[in-house]
C-alpha cells in the first residue's frame, strides 16, 4: 500500500440531507437516511472526511446490490457516483483498463466487450458498481474478480488521503477482502485498474456455459460468452428492477474433505467443488433447495422459484422480514446438514 498523489482540484463542499434509500438498494427495502450525500467528484472526498469525523458512522453505498438496510439509517450515508473509463496501456501481453468506482459494473463490462477489451465477459450482468466489485471479490461462471485485478486507488476516510493498493493489500478470498473486515466506512474505492491478459482465452469450464447452445459451435468470441452469461443469468436470477433481491443471499460454505465425504455418503446428490487447498465448497443453493425452500414465502419475503440461493422482496418487505426468512433457512440447513450458512450481503 502506498500514498497516491493528492487530489489536484479545488476541494468541493458537501451538504448532507435526509434521503429515501428505497430505490438505492436492489432488495427494495424501505429505508430512510438521516444524512445523505452523493459523491460525483473526487474533489469532494476531503469534505466527506470532515463530515464523517463529526458523524456517528459512515455507510458507503455503491449500487446497493449487496446490503440489507434497516428502516432508519442514522449517521452519514455516502453514495459513490464518480464515473469514467479509460484504456491505460495496450501492451502485447496485457491490456490495462481503469474504471471509476461509481461506474455501473455491467455497463463497464459491456463497454469493454464493445471495445474488444476482452477478459471480463464471464462477469456480465452482476448488479452493483465497479467500486463494490473488489469489496466482495465478485465472481461468476468461472472467473473471479481478483484474477483480473491489477490495483486500485482508495480514499482512506479516517486519514483523509488517497492510497494505492495492489492484490496483497486487498487480501482477496472467496467473496471476501480486507474492505469487509476494516471498520465500516473506512474506505471509498475511487478507481480500479484491471489487467486483461493477452492473448485472450475464453473461460468455458462452468457447467452452465458448457451446456449453452450459443457456445456449442466453433471457438466463441468474448461477445458470445457475454451474451450466453446474460441469457443464463436472466433465466435463473430475478431482475432487481422488477423483483427486489440481492443476488446470492448466502455464500457457498467451505468445509473440510472429511465433512464433505461424510455428507456425500449420506446425501448422494450433494453438489461440491474441490478447492485448491484440499477443502470443498458446497453449493448452498442445492442445500437450501433440498430442504424444500425453493419458491417458499415467509410474510413479505420469499425464496426465488428458480434459484434457492436468492431471497426476494415480495413487496413491502423490511430488513426484519428478510432476516427472519434467512434465519429460518439457516436453521433448517444446519439441522439437516450440520452446516451454518453465512449471509453474503452486508447486514447494516
Ligand atoms: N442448485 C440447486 N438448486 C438451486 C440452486 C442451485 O440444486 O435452487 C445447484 C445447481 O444445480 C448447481 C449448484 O447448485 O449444481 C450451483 O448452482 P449455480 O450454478 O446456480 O451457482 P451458485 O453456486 O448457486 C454461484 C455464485 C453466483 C454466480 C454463480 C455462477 C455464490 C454465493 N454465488 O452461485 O453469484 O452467479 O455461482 O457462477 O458464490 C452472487 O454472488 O450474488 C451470485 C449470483
Amino acid at each position: 500500500m502506498s500514498t497516491a498523489p493528492a487530489i489536484n482540484t479545488a476541494p468541493a463542499a458537501l451538504t448532507p440531507a435526509a434521503h429515501d434509500l428505497s430505490r438505492l438498494n436492489t432488495l427494495g427495502l424501505a429505508s430512510q437516511a438521516e444524512a445523505f450525500v452523493t459523491l460525483d467528484d473526487a474533489a469532494q472526498l476531503p469534505a466527506l472526511s470532515d463530515l464523517a469525523r463529526r458523524a456517528d458512522s459512515l455507510l458507503v453505498l455503491g449500487g446497493g446490490s449487496n446490503v440489507v438496510l434497516p428502516e432508519r439509517v442514522s449517521g452519514l450515508v455516502a453514495k459513490v457516483a464518480f464515473g469514467g473509463v479509460q484504456l491505460l496501456q495496450d501492451a502485447p501481453d496485457v491490456r490495462l483498463v481503469e474504471a471509476a468506482g461509481g461506474e455501473s459494473w455491467h455497463g463497464f463490462v459491456e463497454h469493454c466487450v464493445d471495445q474488444g477489451w476482452d477478459g471480463l465477459e464471464n462477469l456480465a450482468l452482476i448488479p452493483g458498481t465497479v467500486g463494490a466489485a473488489p469489496v466482495q471479490n465478485i465472481g461468476a461462471y468461472g472467473v473471479e474478480f481478483e484474477q483480473r485485478f491489477h490495483s486500485l486507488t482508495a480514499w482512506d476516510v479516517t486519514a483523509a488521503r488517497l492510497v494505492e493498493m495492489g492484490p496483497s493489500d486487498c487480501r482477496f478470498s472467496y467473496r471476501d477482502s480486507t474492505f469487509k473486515h476494516d471498520a465500516p466506512g473506512r474506505w471509498i474505492i475511487v478507481s480500479v485498474r484491471f489487467a486483461l491478459p493477452r492473448p485472450w482465452r475464453p473461460v468455458l469450464g462452468y457447467p452452465d456455459l458448457q451446456r449453452h447452445e450459443r457456445l456449442a459451435h466453433g471457438v466463441p468470441s468474448a461477445r458470445d460468452i457475454f451474451d450466453a452469461v446474460c441469457d443464463i443469468r436472466r433465466a435463473k436470477l430475478p431482475d432487481p428492477a422488477v423483483t427486489g433481491n440481492a443476488g446470492s443471499f448466502f455464500k457457498n460454505p467451505i468445509v473440510t474433505a472429511d465433512v464433505r465425504d461424510d455428507l456425500a455418503e449420506r446425501f448422494p446428490g450433494l453438489v461440491s467443488y474441490a478447492q485448491p487447498d484440499g477443502r470443498y465448497k458446497l453449493a448452498a443453493g442445492w442445500l437450501i433447495d433440498q430442504c424444500g425452500w425453493k419458491g417458499q414465502v415467509l410474510g413479505a419475503a420469499g425464496v426465488h422459484d428458480r434459484q434457492a440461493l436468492v431471497l426476494v422482496n415480495r413487496g413491502g418487505a423490511n430488513a426484519a422480514d428478510i432476516m427472519a426468512l434467512a434465519g429460518a433457512i439457516q436453521a433448517s440447513v444446519q439441522a439437516r446438514y450440520g452446516v451454518m450458512l453465512e449471509p453474503e450481503p452486508v447486514v447494516v
